[in-house]
């Protein structure tokens, strides 16, 4: 069956026991673009982090996230330890520091030289060089639920970076760029297409 948008609707998954529930919705999880962070705190006075695309805005009223950490991930008790947590919104060509801090195991040890040190109120709060955007929080809630738990950050401060920062963003398990970009690129091709067949 094709798969184009605009082809109808598509099959339905064939498997309706529980793990192919489970696999469908790891497969439609996939369709869905996000945005790549680094989920950074203070541990021991060291900052450490966790690559995460479940991060979501909360609320304006009053400004807060939310981010979906493994309840066995070694970054979900370091937020709760140290009651603060940023967001780092990491920028399209930070990928190896997406890999770096995602490798299961991995050390998490985030070096100072990657560390912005005259961002946030205090050095409680690591936030990245490069990054798109950075959210200071304070941890207000934990939820778990399953094998995650849902944590509630306050927005203490924010960090907004560059106005044309670009995002790192995953999708279909890679990382790709923006859509912005793409229009970007082909307004770039299209004129230089037109200067060439003009000849300036
Ligand atoms: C693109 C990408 C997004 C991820 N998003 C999350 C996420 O939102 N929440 C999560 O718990 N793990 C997520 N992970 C997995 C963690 O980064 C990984 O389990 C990490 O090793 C946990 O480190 P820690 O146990 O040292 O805290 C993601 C991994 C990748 C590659």
């Amino acid at each position: 069956m094709p798969s184009t948008p605009d082809a109808g609707p598509v099959a339905a998954r064939p498997d309706p026991s529980a793990a192919g529930t489970r696999l469908g919705t790891r497969t439609v999880f996939s369709r869905c673009a996000a945005t790549v962070n680094l989920i950074a705190c203070l541990q021991d006075g060291m900052a450490t982090g966790m690559t995460a695309t479940s991060v979501c805005s909360l609320s304006l009223d009053p400004p807060s996230a939310l981010i979906c950490v493994h309840r066995e991930a070694r970054t979900r008790d370091a937020i709760v330890a140290a009651g603060t947590f940023v967001i780092n919104v990491l920028s399209r060509g930070q990928e190896e520091l997406a890999n770096r801090f995602s490798r299961p195991g991995s050390d998490k040890a985030i070096p100072a030289e990657l560390l912005n040190t005259h961002a946030g109120p205090d050095a409680s709060y690591p936030v990245l060089n490069g990054v798109a955007g950075a959210l200071m929080c304070r941890l207000a809630n934990v939820v778990d639920f399953g094998s995650h738990s849902i944590m509630i950050g306050l927005v203490e401060q924010v960090i907004e970076g560059p106005a044309d920062a670009e995002p790192l963003v995953y999708h279909d398990r890679r990382y790709v760029t923006t859509v912005a970009d793409l229009d970007h690129l082909a307004r770039r091709i299209t004129d230089e297409s037109l200067i060439s067949a003009l000849g300036w």
